[in-house]
């Protein structure tokens, strides 16, 4: 009796999850949509497309805590309200696309607006030649089920990708971290497997600042109280693990541990 209760619990809660991270699309997106961001605060306003960003291919190449804190990008689609002009004197997406060390982003000229130059970003709705192929680029990366398709995770222990967390000029120099320690998530429901939390290799992407305080206090362990309800609503471990990281479809990833 109890066991069928927790899994028509479990059932719809699976139900809701595949909802909530489908949302108004209707559909999962394909493994080179996943953390796709479209940019459109201004584009379409100026008579430019909107901007494409893709975490697969800027998160291979740098961590994440280098664009959302040090960079400060936000951590929401069009919550940063990037202009050409930030663009230009070097924040944002100029941080890098300066023409120098990656090909320039926008450029004050509005006469040439739909050059190959700019449809390279500005490139929703269009057929742009790309340099990176999302195939082709994740070809030799470790496979997952979900997301992206590739076990992130095991791409950077395996050194086949080596995310950059410092830029010279842009970033703050630290200390060496003191890892904290990793623990243990009880999952409240029995029957359902108990959680891992690595902060270690968590820290390796995010560093610490991306976390706390802002997603969990951190202060003390227990702290911050949330459920599974509150990770599809984009919440807590919801944050990344919906969007960019491994969604939350993939529980066995996280509910690791042997059933107590
Ligand atoms: C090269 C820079 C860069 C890197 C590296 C990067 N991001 Fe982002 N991220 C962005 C930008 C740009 C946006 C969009 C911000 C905006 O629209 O205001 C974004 C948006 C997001 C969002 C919101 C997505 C949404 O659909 O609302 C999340 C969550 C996120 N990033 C997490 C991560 C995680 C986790 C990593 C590391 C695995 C990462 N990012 C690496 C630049 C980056
Ligand atoms: C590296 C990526 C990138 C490239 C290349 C790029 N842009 Fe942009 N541009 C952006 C982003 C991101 C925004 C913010 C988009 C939004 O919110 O609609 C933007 C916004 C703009 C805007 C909006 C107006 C404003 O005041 O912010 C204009 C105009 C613009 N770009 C012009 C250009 C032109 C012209 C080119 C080609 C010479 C170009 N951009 C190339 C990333 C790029
Ligand atoms: C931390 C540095 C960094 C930031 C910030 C960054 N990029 Fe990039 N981006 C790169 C690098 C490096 C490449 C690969 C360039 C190459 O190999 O020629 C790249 C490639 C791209 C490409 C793919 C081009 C292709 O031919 O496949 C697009 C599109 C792009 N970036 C858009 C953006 C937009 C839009 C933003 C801002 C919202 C942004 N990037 C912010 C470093 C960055
Ligand atoms: C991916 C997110 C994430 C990152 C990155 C992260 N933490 Fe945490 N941290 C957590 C979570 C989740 C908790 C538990 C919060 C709770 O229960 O309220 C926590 C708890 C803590 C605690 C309290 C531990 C205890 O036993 O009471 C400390 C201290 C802490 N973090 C420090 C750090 C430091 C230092 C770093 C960087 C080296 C870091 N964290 C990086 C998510 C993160
Ligand atoms: C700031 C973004 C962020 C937040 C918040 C976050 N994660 Fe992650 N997590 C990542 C990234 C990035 C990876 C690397 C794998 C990937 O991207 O698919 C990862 C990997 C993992 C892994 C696989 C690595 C391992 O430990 O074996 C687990 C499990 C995990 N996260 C659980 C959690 C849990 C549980 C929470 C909430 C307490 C959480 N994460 C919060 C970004 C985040
Ligand atoms: C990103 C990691 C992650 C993934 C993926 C994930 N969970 Fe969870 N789950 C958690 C965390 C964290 C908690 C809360 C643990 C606590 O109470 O401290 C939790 C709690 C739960 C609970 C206990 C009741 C509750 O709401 O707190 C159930 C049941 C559950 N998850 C089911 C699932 C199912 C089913 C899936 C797959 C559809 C899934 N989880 C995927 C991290 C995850």
């Amino acid at each position: 009796m109890k066991k069928t209760f927790i899994l028509t619990g479990l059932l719809v809660l699976v139900i809701s999850v595949a909802f909530a991270q489908t949302g108004v699309k209707k559909r999962r997106p394909l493994p080179f949509e996943y953390g796709r961001v479209i940019i459109d605060n201004y584009s379409k306003r100026h008579r430019l497309a909107p901007v494409v960003f893709d975490h697969w291919l800027h998160r291979a190449k740098f961590t994440c805590r280098l664009c959302h804190v040090d960079i400060g990008f936000a951590m929401n689609a069009n919550e940063t309200r990037i202009r050409a002009v930030d663009n230009i004197n070097g924040y944002y997406c100029g941080s890098c696309h300066d023409g120098k060390a990656v090909f320039s982003s926008c450029q004050s000229d509005t006469a040439g607006r739909n050059q190959a130059e700019c449809t390279i970003c500005h490139s929703f709705g269009k057929e742009v030649d790309k340099k990176y192929e999302f195939r082709e680029f994740i070809k030799d990366l470790p496979k997952e089920r979900l997301g992206n398709g590739v076990d992130w995770e095991k791409a950077e222990s395996d050194g086949k990708i080596k995310p950059i967390d410092f830029i010279e000029g842009i970033s703050i120099k630290r200390g060496k971290f003191v890892d904290p320690k990793d623990f243990e998530l009880r999952s409240k429901v029995l029957g359902m497997p108990d959680i891992i939390f690595s902060h270690r290799k968590h820290t390796v992407w995010n560093g610490c600042e991306v976390c706390h305080p802002e997603i969990f206090v951190g202060i003390k362990k227990g702290m911050t109280k949330y459920s599974m309800v509150d990770l599809y609503e984009g919440k807590y471990c919801g944050v990344c693990h919906s969007t960019v990281a491994f969604p939350l479809l993939d529980c066995q990833r996280c509910h690791t541990e042997k059933v107590r």
